[in-house]
């Protein structure tokens, strides 16, 4: 996994954004895998950006969301279609050609999450995959004791992941109990992850992840398994990494010798 700390949420935001903007401009049909929450917000901001004042055209890309609340309609504000609408789509210059966001209203739940997934393999899988953490180590709704080779499925959410998200809802009892979520194993079949964490709250999380073993407790540490993972942190979010000053090391070696596929994140700089 490359780690690649930068002094601030709006470095980190802007570089992660133009990872996915040199995918965007290298193949104008990837599919990209989106997140909600409140950090992918600073890269959505900056793609935005790019689209208006750079043209970066989102035209021919195709996305899906990693999640949905289960019980939540689309139009509901806290529901993750309503979030993308308003924090991503609305706002680029040209919108994506195809965007899903997992059917929280969905009836027939297991017949729905199969057709979610036939739905990224029919358009050849996604390219990168943007995650944010949780609390409890998820990616997505991937709670502690997901199976590391789960798929697209309704899941219960932990108590800390709905007192962590009743700052959207006017109460606790307000935040569903139930969502859609793509399973782990789903994630780890993007072609490229970016894992994205910022601020103090995060860092313990973020080193078991990232330095802990592999576990279904902590969903996110299983991107250590997937050969081209990017972690995108601030400061704060680095501040436990036994080795933080390494990880530093290894993104200014490739920055100054620029060698292959290692050279990405240089040549965004
Ligand atoms: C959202 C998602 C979640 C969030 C995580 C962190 O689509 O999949 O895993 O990424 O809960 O949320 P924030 O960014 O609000 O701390």
């Amino acid at each position: 996994m490359r780690v690649v700390i930068e002094p601030d949420y709006e470095g980190m935001s802007r570089k992660a954004a133009a990872m996915v903007a040199d995918l965007v401009r290298r193949k104008p049909d990837c599919v990209l895998g989106l997140a909600t929450g409140s950090t992918p917000i600073g890269l959505y901001k900056e793609l935005i950006r790019l689209s208006r004042e750079d043209g970066l055209d989102f035209s021919r890309v195709t996305t899906f969301n990693l999640d949905e609340y289960h019980g939540l309609a689309p139009e509901h504000d806290q529901c993750y279609r309503y979030f993308m609408e308003k924090n991503l789509f609305e706002g680029l210059k040209t919108r994506p050609k195809r965007t899903s966001v997992p059917d929280g209203l969905a009836r027939d739940v297991d017949g729905y999450c199969a057709s979610y997934e036939k739905a990224i393999k029919d358009s050849g899988g996604i390219d990168l995959q943007v995650l944010g953490i949780g609390g409890d180590g998820h990616i997505a709704f991937n709670e502690p004791g997901s199976s590391l080779g789960s798929r697209t499925r309704l899941v219960v959410l932990t108590e800390e992941t709905i007192t962590d998200n009743s700052r959207f809802f006017a109460s606790a009892d307000d935040v569903p109990r139930f969502a859609l979520t793509m399973g782990v194993a789903t994630i780890l079949e993007a072609r490229k992850c970016l894992l994205l964490a910022s601020g103090i709250k995060k860092s313990k999380v973020v080193r078991e992840a990232i330095e802990g073993p592999v576990t279904s407790q902590i969903t996110a540490s299983a991107l250590q398994l997937h050969p081209d993972t990017f972690a995108f942190l601030d400061e704060d979010a680095a501040d436990l990494l036994e080795l933080k000053d390494y990880y530093k090391h290894v993104e200014k070696m490739y920055g100054e010798h620029g060698v292959g596929r290692r050279a990405a994140v240089a040549a965004t700089r």
